[in-house]
């Protein structure tokens, strides 16, 4: 199945992505419906599971061949990948486990979601020094600020793929490799892009996405990226059965951890939401990354035009096509922004309302690439 396929075929779109039946959703950016192909994945195999065990009747090498397709979506080696769930917990996994002494910095955004803030934040109780990266403009993950706030002190960066609320995309390879050429840990908390546009970790120390917003997968099915030079160095917080040698399950003497991303897994998987997420990281494949992030672009050069005519101030319009995301966030000074979020919702179109730390409201846009050019209009529209 292309992506031409889908938007030229009303009744395959309608059959694949059920929710466009009744409503036009344009809020990927929070928790996505799924997929019909997910839902089915998934449904699948709840019912096999009443007939025996959970995991016998699961076909042999699933895991391994879950862990090659998270892989290959990032660009990475399957002995990389943890499915640990949330994003909350791969990154809370990393801060609590990095080599980082106290007088080291880290830098953070505290404006990202507080999935990247308060793991980090935590560390200063450590003796780290945490700091905020000072912005140009609010929600703008710019290279050049990263890059120019970071010293010899600096142990580790970690920074969001694209900002929540303005959709800023960081450039993920050029900060990437200005950090590994010093020696800095890069981490990424990827759930804004994976699954929306390339997001691959080449120059990424470490990455956590869960599935729920543009990959199209259940919640809590995440994936967690360590490059394979840091996973031995990293402590993980958790100990169980899976991650620590016990043969035949009996409990050794001595720790010895797993010398892979499985180091971070410490008991039984979430089998119902590692086949979820397995059955949409293949529907992303299958599309294709770079045709998705190019739809999602052109939809956007669309919509924000359209809603500046409208007198709406959009943020992070005129970014340039490398920091322009699939989200269009918009208020207009003096518009109840919570009436109007209320109209779109009355009229079955579901969008995200937004505030900033000011009381701001705003009117949050996330349209996938099944979304029709005339759904978008229909939004516009009402407004
Ligand atoms: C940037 C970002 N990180 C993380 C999350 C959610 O994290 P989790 O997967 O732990 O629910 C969100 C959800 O809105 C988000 O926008």
């Amino acid at each position: 199945m292309t992506l031409q396929d889908i938007l030229s075929n009303e009744e395959l779109r309608r059959h694949e992505f059920p929710v466009t039946k009744d409503k036009i959703f344009l809020a990927h950016a929070a928790v996505c419906p799924l997929p019909r192909r997910v839902s089915e994945a998934v449904a699948h195999y709840a019912m096999n599971a009443c007939t025996d065990d959970q995991e016998t009747g699961m076909l042999e090498g699933f895991m391994s061949d879950s862990r090659r397709a998270a892989a290959q979506l990032l660009n990475c080696k399957s002995e990389e990948i943890a499915f640990v769930g949330p994003t909350s917990l791969g990154l809370s996994f990393m801060a609590a486990g990095l080599p980082i002494r106290k007088r080291d910095n880290i830098l953070i955004c505290f404006d990202d979601y507080p999935s990247n803030v308060y793991p980090w934040m935590k560390l200063a109780e450590r003796g780290v020094e945490v700091r905020l990266m000072n912005m140009k403009h609010w929600g703008h993950l710019r290279s050049v600020d990263i890059m120019g706030q970071v010293d010899e002190n600096t142990r580790a960066v970690v920074m969001a793929s694209c900002h929540f609320v303005t959709g800023y995309r960081l450039e993920i390879e050029k900060v990437g490799r200005y950090l590994r050429e010093r020696g800095i840990i890069f981490g990424i908390d990827g759930i804004q892009t994976l699954g929306a546009f390339p997001t691959t970790v080449e120059f990424v120390d470490f990455l956590a996405a869960d599935a729920h917003k543009w990959l199209l997968g259940p919640c809590a099915a995440g994936v967690l990226y360590v490059r394979r030079e840091l996973i031995s160095k990293i402590e993980p917080p958790v100990y169980g059965w899976h991650n620590v040698r016990c043969p035949n399950f009996v409990a050794q003497e001595q720790i010895v951890l797993r010398e892979d991303a499985r180091r971070f897994e410490a008991g039984s998987h979430s089998l119902l939401s590692i086949v979820g997420l397995r059955a949409a990281m293949e529907l992303a494949l299958e599309i294709g990354p770079d045709s998705i992030g190019r739809e999602l672009l052109r939809k956007r050069s669309w919509l924000v035009p359209a809603l500046q005519e409208r007198g709406y101030t959009v943020l992070n319009a005129d970014a340039k096509a490398e920091n322009a995301s699939g989200i269009v966030t918009i208020f207009k000074p003096g518009a109840d922004m919570g009436a109007l979020h209320a109209k779109l919702t009355e009229n079955k179109v579901v969008a995200s309302l937004r505030v900033d730390r000011a009381g701001q409201r705003y009117i949050r846009f996330s349209p996938h690439y099944y979304n029709t050019d005339a759904e978008l209009q229909r939004a516009v529209e009402l407004l």
